[in-house]
């Protein structure tokens, strides 16, 4: 017999569906509830408010599990690629080396952008933050790719413009890159895979070849995955929220951009490296920052500490730190911030305040010291963390059209004043 859940409101009582998701999760199913009662539900930042059913990624934040369509995190962040992973994310399954192959051959194809697309990067200012022109470009690619616009798009049509944006992300990203040191941009190199020709058209020069070191690929696919989907989170909600209106691709995953870019989401990755740059350059007293972070009069967090889900360790994290030792380790990089992220890490672990919260490290805590000894500057960490959730992105959107999902509306309790009437300017 299925489960069901009372509820009484003013006297009356009324009984709505339990559903129950393949890992035995459990959601009150309200979506008549207002029809009945007239009543709605308010739960502010969605913390217990289930958006969608989705089969796309399966986390438990109790048990720090971590799913891609079924697979298990640490599985994939050691045995795949980041293509791979976003086939899987994106389709459902893992494909067959041919059916990968030719999904790499098609991505290669649509590698170069508009050569108009260049003017955008000439208008910017060069010291503007390379997440801010992500979000424009990737919305611009709708002026360039019209039949995005239409939402009746057949299935074909949809496949073309998901492969449109996959390949020319890392083409993008890498421009970004290229125009704020005011060098040349590289073409992209279709012999090349996914992330080493993102990584060529980043680290390459036009006057020389450049090897990209095998440690620095492994390590760039890795991150990716991990980055890769993370269920309805701040930035994938948001995504969902737009393309539910109809929006095209583009700019629903420019809205996501936008989303990630805060420093409680993605941007956490950048506030992260200039905490721990702060701390070291005030004496590096992990203590006296510690302490500053549970003083509720001082609006500092401990960046990269604690999320909404993960209340036990974040999988992603764990990875993450083995990675970071192992980069460094390989490229023979001493960076003193690596010290104190882990002098930070132990302190937090065992202050009463972070236990009591349940706060651990999260994906961000390690990730920028990577991304930082593979090169990158500060300011691109959350660009890499966005070219990463892209697939997750795409999966999403795509499961939000098959299912045919209404447009995301929410409602409000009114708290403002009850009607009044005008009074002219001249009488007030
Ligand atoms: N430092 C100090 N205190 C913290 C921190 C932190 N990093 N995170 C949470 N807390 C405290 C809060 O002050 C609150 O304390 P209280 O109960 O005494 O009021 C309690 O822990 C719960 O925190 P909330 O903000 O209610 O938790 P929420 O789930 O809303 O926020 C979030 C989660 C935004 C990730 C938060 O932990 C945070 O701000 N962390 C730092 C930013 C960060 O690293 N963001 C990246 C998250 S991962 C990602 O998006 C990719």
């Amino acid at each position: 017999m299925s489960e069901t859940a009372s509820i009484s409101i003013n006297g009356k009582s009324y009984e709505l569906p339990v559903i129950t998701g393949t890992e035995n999760e459990q959601g009150i199913d309200i979506s008549k509830l207002r029809d009945v009662s007239g009543a709605i539900t308010i739960d502010p930042g969605y913390k217990n408010t289930g958006a969608t059913k989705s089969a796309i990624t399966f986390l438990d934040g109790e048990k720090g599990v971590l799913h891609y369509r079924g697979y298990p995190i640490e599985q994939l962040a050691e045995q795949s690629t980041f293509l791979e992973v976003a086939y899987l994310l994106i389709y459902g399954d893992l494909p067959s080396a041919q059916v990968l192959a030719d999904f790499r051959k098609k991505i290669s194809r649509h590698t170069l952008i508009h050569e108009d697309m260049k003017k955008f990067f000439d208008g910017f200012p060069s010291k503007s933050h390379p997440m801010g022109q992500l979000s424009c470009l990737v919305g611009a690619l709708s002026a360039f790719y019209p039949e995005s616009l239409n939402p009746n798009m057949t299935e074909e049509e949809e496949e073309l413009t998901i492969i449109k944006l996959l390949a020319k992300m890392p083409t993008i990203v890498s421009w970004i890159y290229k125009k704020s040191l005011g060098h040349p941009v590289i073409y992209p190199r279709n012999e090349l895979n996914f992330v080493h020709n993102f990584l060529n058209m980043t680290f390459g020069q036009i006057t020389e070849d450049v090897v990209i070191d095998k440690v620095i690929v492994d390590a760039m696919h890795k991150l990716l995955i991990l980055h890769a989907d993370h269920e309805q989170n701040c930035s994938t909600s948001t995504v969902r929220i737009v393309g539910s209106s109809n929006a095209n691709l583009y700019a629903s995953i420019s809205a996501g951009i936008s989303a990630l870019w805060g420093p409680l989401h993605g941007g956490a990755n950048q506030a992260v490296i200039e905490m721990l740059e702060n701390i070291r350059n005030d004496g590096g007293d992990s203590a006296k920052w510690l302490a500053k972070a549970k003083d509720k009069n001082d609006p500092f967090r401990l960046m990269g500490f604690g999320h909404r889900v993960y209340k036990n360790f974040d999988p992603r994290a764990k990875i993450i730190k083995k990675a970071c030792d192992d980069v460094l380790d390989k490229l023979g990089i001493n960076d003193p911030v690596l010290d104190i992220a882990k002098q930070l890490e132990e302190a937090a672990l065992k202050d009463q305040y972070f236990v009591d919260r349940k706060l651990y490290p999260n994906v961000d805590f390690y990730s920028g010291i990577i991304y930082r000894a593979l090169g990158f500057p500060t300011d691109m960490f959350t660009v890499l963390f966005a070219l990463g959730r892209l697939p997750g992105w795409i999966a999403q959107w795509k499961e939000m059209r098959a299912n045919k999902e209404p447009i995301g509306r929410p409602r409000q309790i009114y708290t403002g004043s009850t009607k009044r009437d005008y009074v002219p300017l001249d009488q007030r």
